[in-house]
């Protein structure tokens, strides 16, 4: 397994650019929905295009993240040994990992209160919440590039 590191290292970025757009790109349509009628063909039309980037790229996909990810720390453990989980830029890491599961639970809860009409959240904080993910995005890729604090 270790000699298939930098294998697993481009697939779980891949994973990652795949998750990331639908995180980017779902609070789009949540915009657009505020503007829908409840019950008229934008909203049945929206309902459908937000279920189906959820179950079939959003959520696969942020599987395939975590599982790659775990992956490359049991990879990485076999090489420098485990003390690297403690590192502040790994700390920095995971840390973003749990708020990134958080965002997306939190837009996979509001997807079930549009399907119900229930939505009570206004267009501009759809507009605002689309910066969360990348600002998170940053920190992550960035913690793991540097390697900052050792
Ligand atoms: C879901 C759980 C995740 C786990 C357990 C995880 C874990 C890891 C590990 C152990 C590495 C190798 C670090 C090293 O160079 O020693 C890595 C690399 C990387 N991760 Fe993650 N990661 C996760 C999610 C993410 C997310 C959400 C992003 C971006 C938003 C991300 C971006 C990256 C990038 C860009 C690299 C490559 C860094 C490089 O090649 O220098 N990861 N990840």
């Amino acid at each position: 397994m270790v000699e298939h590191y930098n294998l697993f290292r481009g697939l779980h970025i891949l994973a990652v650019i795949a998750w990331m757009a639908g995180l980017l790109y779902l609070p789009r349509l949540y915009v657009y929905h505020c503007r829908a009628m409840p019950g008229g063909e934008l909203d049945h039309t929206l309902q459908e295009m937000e279920a189906k980037l959820l179950g079939i790229i959003m959520t696969p996909a942020s599987i395939a993240v975590l599982l790659l990810g775990l992956s490359l720390i049991w990879i990485d453990a076999q090489i420098r040994g485990w003390g690297f989980l403690l590192k502040p830029w790994m700390v920095v890491k995971l840390s973003g990992v749990v708020l990134l599961f958080g965002w997306h639970g939190f837009l996979s809860a509001a997807r079930r209160k549009f399907a119900s009409g229930a939505n009570q959240r206004s267009e501009r904080f759809w507009r605002m919440s689309n910066e969360i993910p990348f600002l998170l995005a940053i920190g992550m890729v960035l913690s793991v590039t540097t390697k900052f604090g050792g």
